[in-house]
């Protein structure tokens, strides 16, 4: 036990120091009200997600093509403990158990991905068209309708087919706006009869800057200053194209929607009364957000990207801009190609003024915005490094969209929190706060005025995280992955979030209060089935550990927090050592007494 002790108070000495060394925010400026309790609109719409590459598995079966997660994941040295998406959750063989699993949390809408290499092996249509992966489809959403869930559905989370990357260079070629197009119609076809909610392309932002510009994600390529801007260009155009094929088409008869759900994270000002600084915090988002939102509702890039882009390209010797530029045919074709915009959204930052050099061999996406981003180090961070719980964020994003869009008809299409675990822990407490706060900012917004029409939690399975493998889990229902039959096991926070969607919002403190305390003792029951599991498996395998060290101080601090073994540790020091002396000293003192009156 000592060396825990020693840990703790290690880890409360390194806190404090992080704390004293923090930049001297003025934090009391930024009051970010109590906690709303109230109900949201009737008719609001409550889910979970998933993607294809993230959950199916089944990589190479039933006639399906590689993309190029299945190329860049098996490279080694590109995912964390060179893990792949091989079998991940099996979802492709679960669709009834993941149905069940929805039911019980009384979603409304579910929202999956479709793989493009699963429809159309090499990504042209012209070549092939595989019947097995339309079945599965097929399957899965009749499934869903049968069981009157609503299925929102992707065109495109990430899985290109790897023949266009190869053939063409993927989202560099202007002629994925086709292919992709082709790949579009065909689901129309085949699947618009009874799929009324169509996402195009989800989170672009990381398709191009992950994708083409650092190449953490796959492709896996490093174009810096020229790739994100010239595969985003593609990638608007692509969308605007697919929405034209579904309005003229196919809206006639299947009466759906085509939106685009796009990532955001919120960026606050260091100083709020520094102009320097608002104008650097709103560069962030109108370089995140604004890159995709703008030319889809205004015809054209945020002007302040066309101005620091442009700046900058010239004093790097440059003819013209790295950021490409629409033609007027082309903006008045893209502009208002959005019948509902997605929103996913996980974090937010500091953002402050910070020039940047301007020489061509250090030019990219991100020293083009001239801002450095912060974050205060009492934020929550259980799980992944980037995500840090800023509720408030979410409110300030949401009403953001309405001032600058025109109030657009929003889903969230994304919203959740990770956790880092090296052993089992059902009970996720801090998931429950997570959404508790995000949701409540959310219907806030609501009462601000922001048209969002539903939620979707992110993520209903622990799932492929992309480069961390299987490291950060997302999840509502935990996957045992070293099970080869990957079960599923609830969260506490299932528990939190179906009383929420049963009651539509938040009635009352008492009530809310009530849910978290039930949640949390119910999952300990839920932990020795998965530990019982565990012991009886006899497929059990070491998984790869996530060590401490690796954890920021916050999220170890946390970590300390919610850890079963340290509460312990405090009613040992609380409740028995105290009992014991006490005890202890009686008996001796009765003891005393005794020897001393047989003497006398
Ligand atoms: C956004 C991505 O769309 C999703 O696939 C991923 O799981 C989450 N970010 C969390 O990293």
């Amino acid at each position: 036990m000592l060396p825990r002790c020693e840990a703790s108070v290690c880890h409360v000495l390194m806190l404090v120091l992080c704390l004293s060394a923090a930049e001297d925010f003025d934090w009391t400026k930024n009051n970010h009200g109590a906690f709303y309790y109230g109900t949201f609109p009737a008719g609001f719409s409550w889910g979970a997600g998933s993607s294809a590459y993230q959950t199916e598995g089944a990589w190479d079966k039933d006639g399906k093509g590689l993309s190029i997660w299945d190329v860049f994941s098996h490279k080694k040295g590109k995912i964390l403990l060179n893990e792949t998406g091989d079998s991940s959750c099996e979802g492709y063989y679960k669709i009834k158990d993941d149905v069940s699993l929805i039911k019980e949390l009384k979603l409304n809408h579910y929202r999956f991905s479709i793989s493009w290499p699963r429809l159309i092996p090499t990504g042209i249509k012209s070549d092939h068209i595989n019947e097995k992966g339309i079945q599965y489809y097929d399957q899965l959403i009749d499934h869903l309708l049968e069981n009157k869930i609503t299925p929102i559905v992707t065109l495109y989370h990430w899985d290109l087919p790897q023949v266009l990357q190869e053939k063409y260079g993927g989202w560099q070629n202007i002629s994925m706006v086709n292919h992709f197009n082709e790949f579009a119609n065909l689901c129309f076809e085949r699947f618009g009869n009874r799929i009324k909610y169509w996402i195009t392309f989800n989170n672009p932002w990381s398709v191009a800057v992950e994708g083409y510009e650092t190449g953490e994600h796959a492709p896996g390529l490093k174009l810096r200053g020229m790739g994100a801007y010239r595969a985003a260009h593609n990638i608007i155009k692509a969308h605007a194209k697919v929405w034209h094929t579904y309005d003229t088409q196919w809206r006639g008869k299947q009466k759906g929607m085509v939106g685009i759900s796009l990532s955001g994270d919120w960026g606050e000002p260091v100083d709020i009364s520094n102009q320097k600084d608002i104008e650097a915090a709103e560069r962030y988002v109108q370089f995140y957000l604004g890159w995709f939102a703008t030319p889809i509702f205004h015809g054209d890039y945020p002007q302040v990207m066309k101005d620091f882009v442009g700046r900058k390209s010239a004093q790097q010797g440059l003819g013209t801009s790295r950021l490409p530029t629409f033609s007027p045919q082309e903006k008045s074709y893209i502009k208002g190609t959005c019948d509902f915009l997605g929103i996913g959204h996980f974090t937010t930052r500091y953002i402050t003024q910070k020039n940047n050099p301007s020489d061509r061999s250090s030019s990219s996406y991100f020293t083009d915005r001239d801002l450095a981003e912060l974050v205060d180090p009492r934020w929550p961070d259980p799980g992944s490094e980037w995500l840090y719980s800023v509720p408030w964020g979410f409110r300030r994003l949401l009403n953001f969209v309405k001032t600058q869009y025109g109030n657009p008809m929003i889903y969230v299409t994304e919203n959740g929190v990770s956790e880092k675990m090296s052993c089992t822990e059902l009970c996720d407490e801090w998931r429950i706060q997570y959404f508790k706060e995000y949701i409540n900012e959310m219907l806030k917004a609501i009462k601000d005025g922001v048209n969002v029409k539903g939620y979707t939690a992110w993520s209903l399975l622990d799932k492929f995280e992309w480069d961390e493998g299987y490291s950060e889990r997302f999840g509502l229902y935990y996957v045992d992955f070293r099970n080869r039959n990957k079960p599923r096991y609830p969260k506490a926070s299932v528990q939190f979030y179906k009383r929420v969607i049963a009651s539509n919002g938040f009635p009352n403190q008492r009530e809310v209060e009530n849910w978290r305390r039930k949640a949390v003792e119910t999952c300990s029951s839920s932990n020795q089935l998965l530990a019982a599991a565990r012991r009886n498996s006899k497929e059990h395998t070491e998984m790869p550990k996530v060590w401490p060290e690796q954890r920021s101080t916050a999220a170890n601090i946390l970590r300390l927090i919610h850890d079963p073994l340290t509460s312990h540790m405090e009613m040992v020091t609380e409740i028995v050592v105290p009992t014991v002396c006490t005890l202890s000293i009686l008996l001796s003192a009765i003891f005393l007494m005794f020897l001393l009156r047989r003497r006398n």
